[in-house]
């Protein structure tokens, strides 16, 4: 199943403006969680490398590898590429790495695209060096009681069920136990992101684009319909509104003993 936000310079975009809104989450979660410096730490399904970089810049990883399915995302995370930070195009559902296994992986958004994210942790198990770590951080939740946004987000949440997906994972994450012997879950927890209405509307308006031809939403939504949740979210996009919309964010910490 391909990923159903696309790969394009538009989703790219969207991808920026998320690093800047989820920073502060990821950014406690691996401060929290990542008490040595990693020499080989591993960005699953990277896009165009803005959460690599904030890892290798928050673990001080001597190095940093981000692997994504993309080529396009791995070209343009590549542009900034260092000795120490690089970038690999790899479909992170088949192990063995092309790395060789690491002290540290992480990922961020997902296993919710993801066919079998249980059996996919498993596999990713086995691809941590002894007393590695595996991060996984989420969407647990988002609450809001602003109607565009409910409206926009039970689209997506329905898109990614009828492809066996789920939007809120975070719950069923937080359920599952690793079958593989000698891994410590050390974190589970949920962290609260105050989102502004701007931010929201515009990685929301950014990317109706990617999916408004999908047929599942051809299928069950009018073209009117859509394009009125484009225009409004458009508009919210100059939105000096908080307080309307707030994101939990799963973050898990296993540990291979
Ligand atoms: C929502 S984006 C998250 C990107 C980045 N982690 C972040 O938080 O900004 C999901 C990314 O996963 C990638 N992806 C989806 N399925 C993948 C797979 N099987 N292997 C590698 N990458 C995959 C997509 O290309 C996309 O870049």
């Amino acid at each position: 199943m391909s990923y159903l936000f696309r790969d394009t310079d538009r989703a790219a975009r969207r991808l920026q403006v998320l690093a800047e809104v989820y920073k502060p989450s990821s950014e406690a979660f691996l401060h929290a969680a990542v008490h040595a410096r990693p020499q080989l730490a591993l960005d699953l399904g990277c896009g165009p490398g803005y959460t690599t970089y904030l890892l290798a810049e928050t673990t001080e990883s001597a190095y940093t590898i981000g692997l994504d399915s993309s080529a396009h995302f791995i070209e343009l995370a590549a542009q900034n590429a260092t000795t120490q930070i690089s970038f690999l195009q790899h479909n992170v559902t088949q192990t063995p790495f092309p790395t060789g296994t690491a002290d540290l992986l992480f990922c961020r958004m997902l296993l919710t695209h993801l066919q079998d994210p249980q059996a996919t942790i498993e596999r990713w198990l086995t691809q941590l060096k002894p007393g590695g770590l595996l991060l996984i951080e989420e969407v647990d939740w988002i609450h809001t009681d602003k109607p565009i946004f409910r409206d926009y987000l039970a689209i997506v949440a329905a898109m990614l069920k009828q492809q066996h997906n789920q939007l809120y994972i975070g719950e069923q994450l937080d359920a599952y136990q690793p079958a593989a012997s000698g891994v410590q879950r050390l974190l589970s927890r949920v962290y609260q992101l105050p989102v502004t209405s701007a931010h929201a509307a515009t990685m929301f308006y950014l990317n109706v684009a990617a999916w408004k031809s999908h047929p599942f939403i051809q299928q069950h939504y009018s073209s009117d319909q859509i394009e009125r949740m484009e225009d409004e979210l458009g508009s919210l996009i100059s939105s000096t509104a908080s307080n309307e919309i707030n994101w939990g964010m799963r973050q898990l910490a296993y540990q291979k003993t």
